[in-house]
């Protein structure tokens, strides 16, 4: 049976909580720069140096843009693929599932909101450099501002060595976070971890803007099925379509 999940109180189009920015020196670094360019082509017109002014200006408007698009992403369109992402799960509402990098919980809330009777826990290290303002406190107070206080679970932990039983999660979600583990090997012992801690039949949902070629490669050598991976459009383009965000996902064999 399906529970009830109201449609109309989407998280996307009605958040109450406080979800930050991601990796905040990126839109920092592009609107400084783009700015310093506008400037500068306004000087160099004053200063009678026309050819240094189309450039200046061409450059400048382009990282504009790209700060632009960023802070789209972050601030909204992340929201809406992950509604999708998660309707794509067709959950009944009492699963248990696991966000992986959950931060000040932009997808672990929007997970919750979907399980009146079940349970949805996060994982993090709360790196600031990773997402601004990052404290599980904050993370508590965006639970309490959705609504779903008593459906979450937080846990201060690294993904690469979780603190669960094998197959305890019906579902394992990961956005925009394992890229942060630096090197190539950590990367795979989170994945393994992900597959290690999904029951038999769930499904693992990863979205990321690097490195997705070899999650999908991952996934197959553990055994997972229907496995897909596809970008999921200009909703999540950090800085520009050279930056997109691509999904992984597969089901844990039975
Ligand atoms: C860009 S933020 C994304 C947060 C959240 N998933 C979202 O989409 O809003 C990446 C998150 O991954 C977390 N993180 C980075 N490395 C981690 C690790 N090894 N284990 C657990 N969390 C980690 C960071 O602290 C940060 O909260």
């Amino acid at each position: 049976m399906k529970l009830s999940y109201d449609i109309a109180s989407r998280p996307s189009a009605r958040r109450q909580g406080k979800y930050g920015v991601d990796a905040p020196y990126v839109p920092a670094i592009y609107g400084a720069a783009g700015t310093a360019l506008l400037a500068w082509g306004v000087i160099a017109l004053a200063l009678g140096i026309p050819a240094a002014a189309p450039w200046a200006f061409s450059y400048g408007c382009l990282a504009l843009m790209a700060a632009g698009l960023y802070m789209y992403a972050t601030r909204r369109g992340k929201f809406v693929v992950w509604d999708k992402l998660l309707d794509d799960l067709a959950l009944r509402g009492d699963e248990s599932i696991l966000d992986l990098g959950c931060g000040r919980g932009a997808v672990l809330l929007t997970a919750a909101r979907r399980l009146p009777e079940g349970r949805a826990h996060g994982v993090d290290l709360w790196r600031s450099q990773d997402q601004s303002g990052n404290d599980p406190a904050v993370t508590e107070r965006n639970a309490q501002a959705e609504g779903v206080a008593d459906r979450i679970e937080l846990h201060t932990a690294d993904m690469t060595r979780l603190p669960f039983e094998d197959g305890t999660f019906d579902a394992v979600v990961s956005s925009l976070a394992i890229h942060n583990i630096s090197d190539s090997a950590g990367r795979t012992t989170a994945i393994e971890e992900a597959v290690r801690v999904l029951r038999p039949g769930g499904r693992l949902v990863i979205a990321d803007i690097r490195n997705t070629r070899r999650y999908h490669a991952d996934l197959q050598r553990l055994g997972l099925h229907s496995i897909t991976r596809r970008g999921v459009g200009a909703r999540m383009w950090w800085t520009g379509p050279w930056m997109p965000t691509t999904v992984v996902s597969g089901t844990k064999p039975t």
